[in-house]
C-alpha cells in the first residue's frame, strides 16, 4: 500500500493520519509528504489501520502516541493522567513573572499528573526547587520518567505521594504554590465528548460544582506559604468569579486574575501577606 493511498483510506483528517503514520513508522512528516508514492511494508500498514481506527473511535492523539508537547518540550503521557493542555501553560507563565529571576525560590506543585508545570518551571528557572505531589502513583511515575528525560538536575525535583497538602511538611514554607486542579462539574456536559471521555475522572471532576478541591486548596495553602508567597491555581472558563470569592474569604491579597488568549479568566492568584505559623 501507498503512502498516499493508506492516508486517504483513513477515515480521520490528513494531518493526523499523517502523524499517526509517522508514529507508527518512525518516518518524519515532511517525509511522508515527499515521498508519498512510496510502498510501506505490511507491518506498518497493518499498524496504522489499527491506530487509525482507533483514532476514529475516538481515542485521543496524545494516548495514542504516548506524547503530548507541553511548554516547548515533548513528555510522555498515559491513560492514567491528563493530557496536558494548551492553556494550562498560562499558569507556567504567570508563575514565571511572578518568580523573581535572580533569587532562590521555593515551589509546590499540587496534583503534578505527568508532571508538566512543575518540569517546564524548572527547566525556565535556574534558581528554583520544586515539591510535587499528586494522590495517584502511576500519574508520579510518569512524572518522575518525565523528569528523567527531561531534566539535567534530578536534585532540584521531589516528586511524592500526597492527598493534596496532607502529607506535605509545613516546617520550611514556599515562596510559590502552584496547581491545576480538577475543576469540572460532576455533570458537566463536557465529560461526555471528545478526549475528555478517555481520560481519568481524578484528574478531571471537583463535584457538583467543580470547586470542590479549588476551596480544600485555598483555604489550606496558606499555612505553607512564606510572607509574600503567591497561591497560583487554574480554573475553568465560567468559575473566574467563584474562585475570586473563595481567595477572598480566606484572606489573600492582591488577588489577580489572567485571561487566556480566548480572553476567558483562567488563573487566579493571591498572595499571603503575613506568614502564618501553624504549631
Ligand atoms: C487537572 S489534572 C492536572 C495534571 C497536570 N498538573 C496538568 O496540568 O496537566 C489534576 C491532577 O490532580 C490529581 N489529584 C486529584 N485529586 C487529588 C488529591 N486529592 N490530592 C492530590 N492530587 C490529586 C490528579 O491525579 C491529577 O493528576
Amino acid at each position: 500500500m501507498k503512502i498516499s493511498q493508506a492516508i486517504k483510506n483513513s477515515k480521520i483528517s490528513k494531518s493526523e493520519a499523517r502523524s499517526l503514520l509517522s508514529f507508527v513508522t518512525g518516518l518524519d512528516i515532511p517525509y511522508l509528504i515527499a515521498n508519498d508514492e512510496t510502498q510501506l511494508c505490511d507491518k506498518d500498514y497493518v499498524d496504522f489501520v489499527n491506530i487509525s481506527q482507533r483514532r476514529e473511535l475516538g481515542h485521543p492523539m496524545g494516548y495514542l502516541m504516548g506524547k503530548k508537547e507541553f511548554y516547548g518540550s515533548v513528555f510522555t503521557i498515559s491513560r492514567d493522567v491528563l493530557i496536558p493542555r494548551p492553556e494550562t501553560e498560562l499558569l507556567v507563565e504567570v508563575a514565571l513573572a511572578n518568580l523573581p529571576l535572580k533569587e532562590p525560590s521555593r515551589l509546590l506543585e499540587l496534583g503534578t499528573g505527568c508532571g508538566v508545570i512543575a518540569i517546564s518551571l524548572l527547566l525556565n528557572h535556574r534558581k528554583i526547587v520544586v515539591d510535587a505531589i499528586d494522590i495517584s502513583e502511576e500519574a508520579l511515575k510518569l512524572a518522575r520518567q518525565n523528569a528523567d528525560d527531561l531534566l539535567s538536575d534530578l536534585t532540584r525535583i521531589d516528586f511524592f505521594r500526597s492527598n493534596w497538602l496532607a502529607d506535605v511538611s509545613n516546617e520550611v514554607k514556599y515562596n510559590m504554590v502552584v496547581a491545576n486542579p480538577p475543576y469540572v462539574g460532576d455533570r458537566d456536559v463536557h465529560l461526555t465528548k471528545g478526549d475528555v471521555r478517555f481520560e481519568p475522572s481524578i484528574a478531571l471532576v471537583g463535584g457538583s460544582d467543580g470547586l470542590f478541591h479549588i476551596r480544600q486548596i485555598v483555604s489550606n495553602v496558606l499555612g505553607y506559604l512564606s510572607e509574600g508567597g503567591w497561591l497560583i491555581v487554574e480554573h475553568g472558563y465560567n468559575q473566574a468569579g467563584a474562585v475570586q470569592d473563595i481567595f477572598q474569604v480566606n484572606g489573600y491579597s492582591n488577588i489577580t486574575q489572567i485571561k487566556d488568549l480566548a480572553g476567558n479568566l483562567r488563573v487566579t492568584l493571591g498572595q499571603l501577606e503575613k506568614a502564618i505559623d501553624y504549631k
